[in-house]
């Protein structure tokens, strides 16, 4: 019997454990888990802006045990042609995407996952750039202080 392969896409910043809980729960659907992992490019035609780099994202999704291939995802028009070439079963994504891939039916099966709650990169982005403000405010009024003791030593 032909092993069973499941697909998925994402742009995985800051790898986080909802995303491990995905492609954990994805690998256990079939014999092989095949990831795209979205361009820094492409990401920003969805609206993400990532922190870490394609490369790098990549390399981390490489490396993990549930994970047996990783490919660059460029746009949205790819997905037929990917489960064509690799001959995929399955294709999953978390529950955010609920019904957004349906036409992807026509080729394989589409499942949504339940995703993890309270976790996700766009979250984590926002906390990281109000501490940056909240840094800079931080210098600033060091800044300040100097200066102010330095006019008094004057
Ligand atoms: N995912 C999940 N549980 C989470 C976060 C993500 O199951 N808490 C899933 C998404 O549904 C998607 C995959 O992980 O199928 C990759 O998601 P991605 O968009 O890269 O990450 P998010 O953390 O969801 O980022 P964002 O908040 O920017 O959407």
């Amino acid at each position: 019997m032909s092993e069973k392969v499941v697909l998925t896409y994402g742009t995985f910043d800051l790898f986080h454990i909802g995303h491990l809980n995905l492609l954990r729960r994805l690998r256990q659907l079939g014999d092989r888990l095949l990831v795209g992992v979205s361009t820094d490019e492409f990401s920003k035609l969805k609206g993400k802006q990532p922190i870490i780099s394609f490369t790098d994202r990549a390399e981390i999704i490489r490396a993990l045990r549930c994970v047996d291939g990783v490919f660059p995802e460029e746009c949205w028009e790819q997905k037929a042609g990917d489960i064509r070439k690799h001959c995929v079963s399955v294709f999953g994504m978390g529950s955010d995407w609920e019904g957004r891939f349906d036409e992807l039916k026509a080729y394989c099966e589409v499942i949504y996952l339940p995703r993890t709650e309270g976790i996700s990169s766009t979250e984590i982005r926002k906390t990281l750039k109000i501490l940056d403000r909240a840094h800079t405010r931080e210098l600033k009024q060091a800044l300040d202080l100097v200066s102010s003791i330095v006019e008094r030593l004057d």
